[in-house]
């Protein structure tokens, strides 16, 4: 730690009085600190063969637009072999390609062409639960009496019905299936087809970290651990309060033994491998969420929360939740440990229709205006695909043209219950995963680009104007942009490390904050309205030194600044 506060003061001190300085400096930081991280979810990125779906070679032919970017890691969604009952968060072989995205050599092709481009790959690893359709559960489901038995949670039926659990996807919202095969019932917090594994077993632990293990030999750099702040459960499943479901989080995250699995996960494959590690849930508070990442845990590099996606709703949102949010979770991790910044990812719908605006006047503005935010907050940022171009929602209107698992079941979930199935549907239009999952949209030819074919989710409709191909050659596009951002980040290490600090809290319209590192420090200035707004600062200096601006100039006198309909700045102080 002591070191890691000695660098971040040269830095400061080296780079003080050049805005920009010289490109990649080798600092004692972790790359995964330095980097951003683009998010591929294979399925909607690049079909090769005609038939649809994005494919591994999709993503070697892609990868120098992906360097191009400037980001230095890729997340890949999984790729594994799966029935596809949750778009491969099933997964029914650990150790296979998954036949739709090609095959091993793809894999390893990709892998090499990617590290020799210099670019890390993560890996999305499913453990909290297997596919139906493993031969672990396959053979844990024949008899009471298998070997595998004990890679799951099974309940005898004779012991009557388990105490009531809630499942994210069922159809019922019963996480409990009763299997007549054994007379017993099986535990799935997701669907039914994704029954969960059962941590408490040190075989299924050690059948993990083998998984991982072959993968890490393979090169992989990191690892994303899916869902697996759930993993551990008390085996008696001791009765929860009514209504828990509310609150699920507080029941089912971090439950005993959790840190001991993972302090294992990082002395056999983490620090062996050095590979890096973050987790999908950062616990139930900022005690838990330390407890999984902070240095002298020996446990994760990073998690990421939610509290900040989880904000933007159907109903809207206001910024000064937003500002709270992110600044206490900024604050909470200041001295120790580090943080995940997004708005967006495959279980979320579009960032620039939630947190923007997606109207044809204010899509650009706002979606350069949404990056500035995530590329200018201190922790490791995310970019999920198609974000850097403004892509925007779906915006279904009938349930046949749903694909996702989470929004068919909780549809047959709502009708049963007699819910407003007109409020439903426009939530849903709004909220659902689908959303972002649409094809990425590389030109304004035959289905952007994406396949030769029909895809297996429809296209944006926008993709006329918003894709690779035009947003290249327009120097002020948001592709160009996104880069011009990234790199800001890269050549300036206050942008990563510097100290933040919240001006303006209760402004609704306007997020501004400071980055301080050694003697330097910056201003950003994000309008995450459409009206224009003035805001008095007095840090300005009179001639502000502008190292990005959405627009082609900044309006300011006398230390008041007009900002523009989802303008975004950033200025040095
Ligand atoms: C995680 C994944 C999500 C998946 C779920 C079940 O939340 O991000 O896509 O549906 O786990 O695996
Ligand atoms: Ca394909």
């Amino acid at each position: 730690m002591k070191n890691k506060t000695l660098a971040a003061l040269c830095l400061g001190i080296a780079f003080l009085g050049c805005s920009k300085s010289s490109q990649n400096k080798k600092t004692d930081y972790p790359w995964w600190k330095e980097t951003v991280i683009y998010q591929i979810y294979p399925r909607s990125f690049k079909d090769t063969n005609g038939d649809g779906i994005g494919d591994l070679k999709g993503i070697i032919e892609k990868l120098d637009y992906i360097k191009d970017l400037g980001v230095g890691a890729v997340w890949l969604n999984p790729v594994y072999s799966s029935p596809n009952a949750d778009n491969g968060y099933d997964v029914s072989d650990y150790k296979n390609i998954m036949t739709d995205f090609g095959s091993m050599d793809d894999f390893d092709l990709l892998l090499s062409e990617m590290h020799k481009r210099n670019l890390k790959l993560i890996m999305d690893i499913v453990v909290n639960h297997s596919s139906d359709e493993h031969e672990w559960f396959k053979n844990s489901r024949s008899s009471r009496n298998n070997p595998y038995r004990e890679y799951y949670h099974w309940w005898p039926a004779e012991k009557g019905k388990p105490n009531y659990r809630y499942s994210l996807f069922d159809v019922k919202g019963d996480a409990w299936k009763y299997d007549s095969l054994t007379n017993a019932y099986y535990l799935h917090y997701f669907s039914e087809k994704q029954p969960d594994l059962n941590w408490n077993n040190p075989k299924l632990r050690k059948e993990v970290n083998d998984i991982m293990i072959f993968w890490a030999k393979k090169g992989v750099d990191g690892f994303r651990l899916d869902a697996f702040q759930f993993a551990a459960k008390d085996p008696n499943f001791p009765k929860f309060p009514d209504g828990y479901e509310k609150n699920f989080i507080q029941y089912y995250a971090m439950q005993n033994g959790l840190h001991g699995y993972l302090k294992e996960m990082n002395s056999e494959v983490f620090t062996p491998f050095n590979t890096m590690s973050v987790s999908e849930g950062a616990g139930r508070n900022f005690v838990d969420a330390h407890e999984l990442v902070d240095e002298d845990r020996n446990e994760l590099n990073m998690a990421y929360a939610f509290e900040g996606v989880d904000i933007a709703k159907y109903e809207g949102y206001k910024l000064t939740d937003l500002k709270k949010v992110f600044s206490k979770w900024d604050s909470a991790f200041a001295e120790k440990g580090w943080l995940s910044v997004f708005l967006a990812n495959h279980d979320q719908a579009r960032m620039l229709s939630r947190f923007g605006n997606d109207s044809p006047d204010f899509r650009n503005p706002s979606a350069k205006m949404l990056q500035t935010f995530i590329l200018s907050m201190r922790g490791t940022p995310y970019c999920y695909y198609g974000d850097e171009l403004g892509m925007s929602n779906l915006n279904f209107n009938k349930i046949e043209q749903y694909q996702d698992i989470q929004a068919k079941n909780s549809y047959a979930k709502a009708l049963s219950e007699g819910q407003d199935m007109g409020y439903f549907m426009k939530k849903l239009s709004f909220e659902s995963r689908d959303n972002g999952r649409s094809p990425m949209q590389w030109t304004s030819e035959h289905e952007a680009g994406f396949t030769t074919a029909k895809p297996w989710l429809p296209v944006n409709p926008n993709f006329k104007t918003v894709n690779v191909s035009s947003e290249e050659k327009d120097a002020a596009s948001n592709l160009n942009y996104f880069k011009k951002m990234v790199n800001l980040r890269k050549e300036n290490p206050i942008l990563i490390h510097g100290k933040y600090e919240l001006l303006l809290k209760d402004h609704p319209n306007i997020y501004a904050y400071t980055r301080t590192l050694g003697k330097e420090k910056i201003l950003v200035l994000l309008n995450f309205s459409k009206e224009k707004s003035s805001v008095h600062i007095k840090e300005m200096s009179q001639q502000p030194d502008i190292w990005i601006n959405n627009y082609q100039s900044l309006e300011s006198k006398n230390q008041t600044v007009s900002l523009l309909p989802y303008q975004a700045c950033i200025m040095k102080l």
